[in-house]
């Protein structure tokens, strides 16, 4: 059953955001154009849980052009663009996502996608994966694309305990995706959830970023470009050792909670700050989240401390404690740059589903040949990828000389 989102304002408004976003994705318009006339989706029917946001439309109209028929779930019950759902839905494409879903619908949607039969799975967060090996098991899949750093460490772990029953390519992990989405995407969508939210001025505060990966790097950089002092948290010492190095102060949790003024988790991990930090903060704190799932922060435990929670401006909740201290949690915990604003821009989602469509285009030559394991799409089409992009930014990209590659290539020249 598709969601009947009647009201034709909405679908327009989606439609006409949904133009803008594939203004500036020339990479994946570049591929859909080749899609259109080779057609190597033919057939193939997709199922997808991912954000649904103006660049996922743009992707499932590629893989449309490509011959595919899709099916589409949301990968966070806060990232649904109820617009863009009402313009796929009005443009012959399958939705099952309302923004705000509680999580019994949330899982009837990712079911009613599955219910389709689908030959490839797109997941964003492993939801779909974890559904077809704990309650689907024997259902038939051809293969898996995952999109975020959890979960292809969830995938990982999967196919090192021999529980993985088909092929899965982690999109993540090629360059063109993480090296950009990661960084530059996370890093500005962030703090852009953070100011709609509550149109606080970075400059001059203390920003304490929690993970230094490539997220927590794209994080930090933004926020110093606003004039934030940077306080970062890690637990691995080469990456805590690069944060010293960039300039930023490192420190623990413990030392960061006292001193911070706004808080951003991004490591993936649970429960970075708990009652114990929260203990400490100082009033009119702000928190969010941006790693994947909305463990990062312990609401429980600060909901426990709390003697009254309010709304204060959309999604913006504030947890007043009781010797009079407020702590205000952006989005929920959720994902702040989807809850909260537009996700990243259309300019980086550009490569990330190139990424993904070329990844669909090579499960289905390469699919029924793989093991169930986790693969990583092969360096040609990253670079192919990067050359696209680079043409549209225009760029211009040198190349070597028969003597640069002589000399590159040999062991006895450069004395
Ligand atoms: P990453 O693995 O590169 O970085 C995570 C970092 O967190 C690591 O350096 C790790 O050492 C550190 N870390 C782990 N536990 C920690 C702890 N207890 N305290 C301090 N540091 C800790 O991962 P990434 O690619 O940067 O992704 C981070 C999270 O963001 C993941 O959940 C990923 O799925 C998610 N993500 C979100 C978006 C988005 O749109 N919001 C986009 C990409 C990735
Ligand atoms: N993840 C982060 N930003 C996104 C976006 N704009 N669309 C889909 N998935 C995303």
């Amino acid at each position: 059953m598709n969601y009947d989102i009647a009201d034709p304002s909405l679908a327009s408004e989606g439609r006409r955001r949904i133009a803008w976003a594939d203004r500036r994705m020339p990479v994946l318009a570049a591929i859909r154009e080749r899609f259109e006339v080779e057609r190597p989706l033919e057939g193939v029917k997709v199922a997808a849980c991912m954000h649904v946001t103006t660049e996922t439309a743009v992707l499932m109209k590629t893989l449309r052009a490509g011959g595919a028929s899709v099916a589409l779930s949301a990968s966070n019950p806060l990232s649904t663009q109820d617009d863009v759902t009402a313009a796929l839905v009005d443009d012959g494409i399958s939705v099952f996502a309302v923004r705000g879903e509680d999580s019994e619908t949330f899982y009837r949607h990712i079911n009613a996608i599955l219910d389709t039969d689908p030959d490839i799975v797109f997941d964003d967060g492993a939801d779909t994966t974890t559904v077809l090996h704990r309650e689907r098991t024997t259902q038939p899949i051809l293969g898996g694309l995952e999109e975020t750093t959890t979960g292809v460490l969830r995938l990982r772990s999967m196919a090192k305990n021999g529980v993985l029953r088909y092929p899965v390519v982690a999109v993540n992990d090629s360059a063109t995706k993480h090296l950009f989405d990661n960084r530059h995407g996370t890093g500005q969508s962030s703090l852009d959830g953070i100011l709609r939210a509550s149109n606080i001025l970075f400059a001059g505060r203390t920003v304490v970023v929690a993970g230094f990966g490539d997220c927590g790097w794209g994080v930090a950089r933004r926020a110093a470009g606003l004039g934030s002092n940077v306080v970062v948290i890690e637990v691995d010492p080469i990456r805590a050792l690069s944060a010293a190095m960039e300039g930023y102060r490192v420190m623990t949790a413990a030392e960061a909670a006292p001193i911070g003024d706004v808080f951003l988790t991004v490591t993936g991990d649970i429960h970075i700050f708990r009652p114990e930090h929260f203990a400490v903060m100082k009033d009119s704190v702000i928190l969010a989240n941006a790693g994947h799932f909305d463990v990062e922060l312990d609401l429980a435990g600060l909901d426990e401390m709390a003697v009254a929670r309010r709304e204060i401006r959309d999604n913006l909740e504030e947890y007043e404690l009781a010797d009079g201290r407020r702590i205000i949690v952006v989005a929920q915990g959720r994902l702040v740059n989807l809850g909260a604003a537009e996700g990243h821009p259309a300019d980086v989602m550009d490569m990330s589903f190139a990424d993904q469509a070329l990844a669909a285009e090579w499960l289905v030559e390469n699919g029924e040949n793989l093991v169930p394991d986790v693969y990583v799409l092969p360096h040609e089409l990253d670079e192919e990828v990067a050359r696209l992009k680079l043409e549209a930014m225009g760029a211009g990209l040198e190349t070597l000389t028969p003597e640069q590659v002589r000399y590159l290539d040999s062991w006895e020249e450069g004395t």
